[in-house]
């Protein structure tokens, strides 16, 4: 198993290229199975989570290639399977969004439940209610969940969660009702950038949309998508990442590619910090030299603070001049990391949904353990600032999401590198 070792204290300064959006390529990969003809994706990162959606699209009959030049070919040769099993859909829970594309071209999809994982419980009773609205009969085999439907038709469908809008379910149910009979408008839809890119790829296949990037999304069903070639946005939460190492570090980096209006709620919680943030002509520019002020932070749905920087943005205030609260309103258990980070010296208490930071002065590096994807990130921003040295185990965590991120940090001035343990 491999794990990262970082030597802490290093100013991180110079360019970070940003890759493409790992949550926008996921569904728009998948919606590759509705449309006739071939798909061209560039700015794809070459992921873990990417390679597992090849692997399970390739399954279902798509043919899924990457050229010369990293651009990834999609074409639908055989659409005699609609069953994603459980090894592939345990391992990554986007797999789900193959459900409403399945159900909408074949009229027929079996998906297993993914189950929880280690930021919580991943329901998916929003995606199926959605799709029941769209016409689809439901029942649910052995662990998965099977959904027909002869012909699909278009519905006034509310998709508001106990937690606010679910991505993945407005992705389901936006692409299934593409191809569905008539008109349906999602209320309460999630507005999150991916949304919208995924958006701007059926539109460019055919489809007619309105209002993606609202809570209230139109669509008028057509007969038929065809392929097109689509660049994927940048990672909103890659480039968060990197600005609070930049911060971390009291370096300067610059965010290649990074894009500044998808990170409002961040770039105001990193100023309020002491932290500057300023547009640059190719990305932002991100750089402090002053001690870290404390604040509050709630996670929300977008264009709120992103819970997918909760971890990252919690390695950061452990260091503050003072006491901060980050409350997590989107998975309340999405805590794993608060364990890890105290064994490196930070003083956190946690008090139901939120987290309590008595900033210290130092962190002290240590043997910590990755739970997942955003947490693992969380423990290698600490680690570039701790005195001393830090292994996080685990790395596998880490390569879901973000794209040679040593090799990035590295290009920047941290010392880290990656080991077989
Ligand atoms: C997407 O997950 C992202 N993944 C997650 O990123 C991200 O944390 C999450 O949105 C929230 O922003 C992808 O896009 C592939 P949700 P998703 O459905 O769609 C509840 C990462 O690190 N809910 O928006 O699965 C749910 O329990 C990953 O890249 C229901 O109650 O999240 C949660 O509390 C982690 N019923 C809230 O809604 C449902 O049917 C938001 O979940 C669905 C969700």
């Amino acid at each position: 198993m491999q794990l990262f070792e970082i030597n802490g204290g290093n100013r991180l300064r110079g360019t970070v290229p940003i890759s493409g959006a790992k949550n926008a390529a996921l569904p728009i990969m998948a919606a590759s199975i509705l449309v006739d003809g071939e798909t061209v994706l560039r700015n794809v990162p070459d992921l873990a989570d990417v390679r597992q959606m090849q692997a399970l699209l390739a399954k279902l009959g798509v043919r899924c290639e990457r050229d010369a030049e990293g651009a990834l070919h999609l074409t639908v040769e055989d659409e005699m399977n609609t069953h994603a099993e459980y090894d592939i859909v345990s391992k990554m829970r986007a797999s789900v969004c193959v459900m409403g594309p399945l159900l909408a071209k074949r009229k027929r999809a079996q998906v297993a439940m993914p189950g929880g994982c280690a930021i919580g419980d991943r329901p998916i009773g929003l995606h199926i209610q959605g799709l029941q609205a769209l016409g689809a009969d439901f029942e649910l085999t052995n662990g998965d969940v099977l959904l027909k439907a002869k012909k699909m038709r278009g519905s006034e469908i509310f998709l508001g969660g106990p937690f606010g809008s679910s991505v993945t379910a407005t992705a389901n149910v936006l692409m299934a009702a593409t191809l569905a009979e008539g008109t349906t408008t999602i209320e309460s839809a999630a507005c999150e950038p991916e949304i919208v890119d995924l958006a701007d790829y059926l539109i460019a296949c055919g489809a007619r949309i309105a209002g993606h990037g609202t809570p209230r999304v139109t669509i008028e069903g057509v007969a038929t998508l065809t392929g097109t070639s689509h660049t994927v946005i940048p990672d909103r939460i890659e480039a968060g990442t990197f600005m609070i190492a930049g911060a971390i570090t009291n370096g300067e980096l610059m965010l290649e590619g990074a894009r500044i209006d998808h990170l409002r709620a961040v770039v105001d919680r990193l100023r309020r910090i002491g932290v500057i943030v300023d547009r640059a002509e190719k990305g932002l520019v991100v750089s402090s030299a002053r001690r870290i002020e404390p604040v509050d932070i709630t996670t929300q749905p977008y264009p709120g603070f992103p819970t997918d920087l909760q971890a990252q943005a919690m390695a950061l205030l452990s260091l503050a001049d003072g006491n901060s609260c980050i409350t997590e309103k989107i998975y309340p258990d999405r805590f794993l990391h608060v364990g890890e980070l105290s064994r490196m010296g930070a003083q956190l208490r946690k008090e139901g949904p939120t987290v309590i930071i008595e900033g210290v002065k130092r962190l002290i590096g240590a043997p910590v353990m990755a739970s997942d994807l955003r947490a693992s990130a969380a423990l290698i921003l600490a680690g570039l600032i701790a005195k001393g040295t830090t292994r996080v185990q685990r790395a596998y965590h880490i390569d879901r999401g973000y794209e040679k991120i040593e090799e990035k940090l590295s290009a920047v001035g941290a010392s880290i590198r990656r080991l077989e343990a």
